[in-house]
C-alpha cells in the first residue's frame, strides 16, 4: 500500500463539537445497490473515505457515471455494462462483494474477483452463496473468481445459520427482481440494513421487515432512481464518544442517532463516564475515574464488534480488570499487541482480551493492522505521553471521514 502515517502528540484535552458523517457500512451497500436502478440515484451525506473511492472506481468499470458534488454522489447507471469485475479496487474492500447480489439480481449473472478488506480472522461467504443458490443461481469458483449465473431467480424461504450483515444485504439485493416472495429468516437487524431497504423501496422495491429478524422481498420488474440521505455512522460516532471519554474536557458528538448506540452508552455509563444524551447528540465530560467492565460483542443491538477495539484503548485507563469477548470475530485482537507496545497490560486468548488498568501509555511507533485497530491506536495516541506514530494509516482513511481535521478541530495535535 503506502507509507502514510498519522503522528499524534498526546496529552491534549479535547474540547468542542464533532459532526458525525454518513455511515460507512451503509454507504458501501447503497453504492453497489444503485446498479439495480434504471435511472439516476443521488445519495447524500456520503462520507469522504477511500472505500467510496474504490466503489466509485468499480462503478466506472461497469460504465456507470459517478459525479461527486460536496457530500452528494450522483450515480447514473443508464449506460451500464455488466463486465467482469477484476479491477484491483475489488481487493481494497470486502464490500465489493455487494456487486454479486446487485449484478446477479439485475443481469442474472456476475463474474467478480474475490473481495478483500480488513483481516479479522476467517471471513467466509458461504451464507451469501447458499442464499444465491436457494434463489436458483449456480455458483462456480475458479482461479480467484466467482461466477454466479441463473436462468431465472425465484423467491423462496432462506434461513441464515448466522444473522450475517453481508449475507442479508446480498440476498436482499439479489431477490429484488426474483419471481414471487423471498423471506430471509434470522436476518441481521443492523441499522444499515434498514437504510438499504429504505433506499431500495424508494427505488420501487417491495421490502418489508428490515430491522427485524424476518425480511420479505416481493419481486418487482424494474427499479427507478431516487434521492437518499444516508444514516449517521454509529461506529464513527461510537469511536468519538469513546475518545471523548478518554481525553475530553467537554466534547459534543453531533448528527447521531443515540438509539443506535445504546449498548455502548450503557457500557460507558457502567464505567462511570458522564454524558448528556440529546435527541441527535451526546455530550461527554472527561475527568471521571473509570471502572473496569465485562463486554461481549454480539449482533445488533448487542455491543458492536467494530467498537470493541476502540473501547480497549479506553479500558487501559479503567481501574481493575476488564474483559472483552468477541463472539463475532474471535481473532479480532491485533490491536492488543500494538497497545501493549505503548505500555498497556493486556492478555489475549480464547477469543477474549483481558485488560488490567489503569496503565500510563507512552508514545511509540505502532501499526494500524486494520481499520478499527487504527481507531484504537488513535485514542491511545491521544492518551499517551509523547509522540505516537501510527503506520499504515490507509486503513483508517477507509472508514473515518476527515479524521485528522476532525481531531484538530477538537484541539488534538495531529499530523
Ligand atoms: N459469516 C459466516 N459466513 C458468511 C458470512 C458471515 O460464517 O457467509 C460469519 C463471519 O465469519 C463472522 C460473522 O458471521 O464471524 C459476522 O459476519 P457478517 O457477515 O455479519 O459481517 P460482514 O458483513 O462481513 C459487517 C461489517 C463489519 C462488521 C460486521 C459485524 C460491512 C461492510 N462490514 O461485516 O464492519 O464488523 O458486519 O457487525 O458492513 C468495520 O466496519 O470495521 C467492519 C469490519
Amino acid at each position: 500500500m503506502n507509507n502514510d502515517s498519522i503522528i499524534i502528540r498526546g496529552g491534549k484535552k479535547l474540547n468542542g463539537e464533532v459532526r458525525i458523517s454518513g455511515s460507512k457500512n451503509a454507504t458501501v451497500a447503497l453504492i453497489p445497490a444503485t446498479v439495480l436502478a434504471t435511472n439516476v440515484v443521488t445519495i447524500c451525506d456520503v462520507p469522504e473515505i477511500s472505500d467510496v473511492d474504490a466503489l466509485s472506481t468499480l462503478l466506472e468499470e461497469l460504465n456507470v457515471k459517478v459525479t461527486r458534488r460536496q457530500d452528494h454522489i450522483v450515480i447514473d447507471p443508464t449506460e451500464i455494462r455488466n463486465v467482469t469485475l477484476d479491477h484491483e479496487a475489488v481487493s481494497k474492500l470486502r464490500a465489493s462483494y455487494y456487486f454479486m447480489g446487485a449484478l446477479l439480481g439485475r443481469y442474472k449473472q456476475v463474474k467478480i474477483k474475490m473481495s478483500g478488506g480488513c483481516y479479522l480472522g476467517p471471513r467466509p461467504i458461504d451464507l451469501h452463496l447458499k442464499g444465491f443458490e436457494s434463489l436458483g443461481a449456480k455458483v462456480d469458483y475458479d482461479d480467484g473468481y466467482y461466477m454466479i449465473t441463473a436462468e431465472e431467480l425465484k423467491g423462496t424461504n432462506i434461513y441464515l445459520d448466522f444473522a450475517s450483515v453481508g449475507a442479508t444485504i446480498n440476498i436482499m439485493m439479489a431477490a429484488c427482481f426474483a419471481k414471487g416472495r423471498t423471506t430471509i429468516e434470522n436476518a441481521a437487524k443492523e441499522p444499515e440494513i434498514i437504510d438499504l431497504s429504505s433506499m431500495l423501496n424508494k427505488m420501487g422495491a417491495q421490502i418489508r421487515g428490515a430491522g427485524t429478524n424476518e425480511i420479505t422481498i416481493d419481486g418487482v420488474d424494474k427499479l427507478g432512481g431516487c434521492f437518499h440521505e444516508i444514516i449517521p455512522d454509529r461506529i464513527e460516532a461510537g469511536t468519538y464518544i469513546i475518545m471523548a471519554a478518554a481525553c475530553a474536557e467537554k466534547v459534543k458528538i453531533s448528527n447521531i442517532i443515540p438509539q443506535h448506540l445504546e449498548s455502548l452508552l450503557l457500557k460507558l455509563d457502567e464505567m462511570g463516564v458522564r454524558m448528556d444524551i440529546g435527541i441527535d447528540s451526546v455530550t461527554v465530560y472527561g475527568g471521571n475515574e473509570l471502572q473496569s467492565v465485562e463486554v461481549k460483542t454480539l449482533p445488533y443491538p448487542g455491543f458492536a464488534t467494530d467498537l470493541q477495539q476502540p473501547l480497549t484503548a479506553l479500558l487501559t485507563q479503567a481501574v481493575g480488570f476488564s474483559r472483552i469477548k468477541d463472539t463475532i470475530y474471535p481473532e479480532r485482537f491485533k490491536h492488543c499487541h500494538e497497545l501493549s507496545l505503548m505500555g498497556a497490560d493486556i492478555e489475549v486468548g480464547g477469543g477474549s482480551s483481558s485488560i488490567t488498568g489503569p496503565t500510563p501509555l507512552e508514545g511509540c511507533t505502532v501499526t494500524a493492522t486494520d481499520l478499527r485497530c487504527g481507531a484504537s491506536l488513535v485514542i491511545a495516541g491521544l492518551l499517551a505521553n509523547g509522540t505516537t506514530t501510527i503506520k499504515d494509516a490507509y486503513h483508517i482513511y477507509r472508514g473515518y471521514d476527515n479524521i485528522k481535521e476532525k481531531l484538530r478541530s477538537l484541539g488534538a495535535d495531529v499530523e
